[in-house]
């Protein structure tokens, strides 16, 4: 059993895990040291602050521990390949979590592993973080259901595609604003469309700021480029109409959460008005991280 996307997953199976959080937030000794004795290897291509420190500090938290390998320190930097790393780590440890570019390569993790795998990041989805955000909303709001969502950015990201795969579950109505030109990812959108009840739920694509904002619980966003993506001045302009911004806000009703998965570009996709303001929620749903993965490290390795 892995935890690859969102969409492997059912209403019932997140809902579980969502409660589980929420147990573990309640309670951080709920969890007991379920998981003496037990490792997790995370195996890093990217940066990361908040995967690689929620996961380390909930394995501690859990009674057992994490190492950490990013390419800089292990072979993997010096051409040993996925697979023979994965098959060795998965003589050593009890679980993997891995940050990686492309979904294939989290796939192949899965495939060689001997151990559960958690996805940490790929160029296609963010389970982890969506996870996280869906207890946030709920806690903020009391509900996800008929919860509206305004997504500022890119349309074919990665947290677009998670909340593509988790939104049509929990009745959450996803509008994504973006530049002109855009779309979301077909893969994405196939599956969102397979799992709405009665194959109903459908998102709504606008370019139109303000509009998106008219009647959002929530407006969330994203860096515009994908971390070790270089943007040319030209792409960074087509996407400057979209900043979440005072004057956006104020568009929004005024019990409107602001959103972002972190880390957050200030003065490009946020200003700091927006990002530190009493409607900013950031800082919650990266706290959100540790308590929904100490649910998913449970339900994998305990
Ligand atoms: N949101 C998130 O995944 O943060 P990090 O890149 O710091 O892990
Ligand atoms: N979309 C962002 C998410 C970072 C947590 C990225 O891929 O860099």
């Amino acid at each position: 059993m892995h935890f690859l996307s969102l969409g492997d997953f059912s209403h019932k199976e997140l809902r579980d895990l969502l409660d589980h959080a929420s147990e573990l937030k309640a309670r951080p000794t709920a969890g007991g040291d379920a998981l003496r004795g037990k490792t997790l290897a995370l195996v890093f291509l990217k940066h990361s602050t908040r995967t690689r420190v929620s996961f380390e500090a909930g394995m501690h938290q859990l009674g057992g521990n994490a190492i950490y390998l990013s390419e800089d320190t292990s072979q993997l930097g010096r051409g040993e390949t996925i697979a023979d790393t994965v098959k060795t780590l998965s003589r050593y440890v009890d679980g993997i979590a891995a940050r990686v570019f492309g979904h294939e390569q989290i796939e192949e993790i899965a495939q060689h592993a001997g151990v559960p795998v958690i996805n940490g990041l790929t160029d296609f989805n963010h389970p982890c973080q969506i996870l996280a955000d869906l207890m946030t909303i709920e806690e903020h709001l009391g509900s996800l259901r008929g919860c509206r969502l305004a997504f500022y950015g890119a349309a074919d990201n990665n947290i677009v595609n998670s909340f593509l795969h988790a939104c049509p579950l929990f009745g959450v109505q996803l509008t994504v604003c973006s530049p002109p030109g855009q779309a979301l990812n077909p893969v994405a959108l196939a599956a969102a469309r397979k799992a709405g009840e009665n194959n109903a739920w459908e998102p709504r694509l606008t370019h139109d700021p303000a509009e998106a904002a008219a009647d959002a619980d929530v407006l969330y966003t994203d860096v515009w480029f994908s971390m070790h993506e270089t943007p040319s001045e030209e792409g960074l302009a087509a996407y400057r109409p979209y900043q979440v911004n005072e004057a956006l806000m104020a568009r929004a009703p005024a019990s409107a959460l602001f959103m972002h998965c972190m880390p957050v570009h200030r003065g490009e996709e946020a200003t700091d008005g927006v990002a530190d303001s009493a409607q900013s929620v950031i800082f919650d749903e990266a706290e959100n991280r540790l308590h929904a993965q100490k649910a998913v490290l449970l339900s994998l390795m305990g």
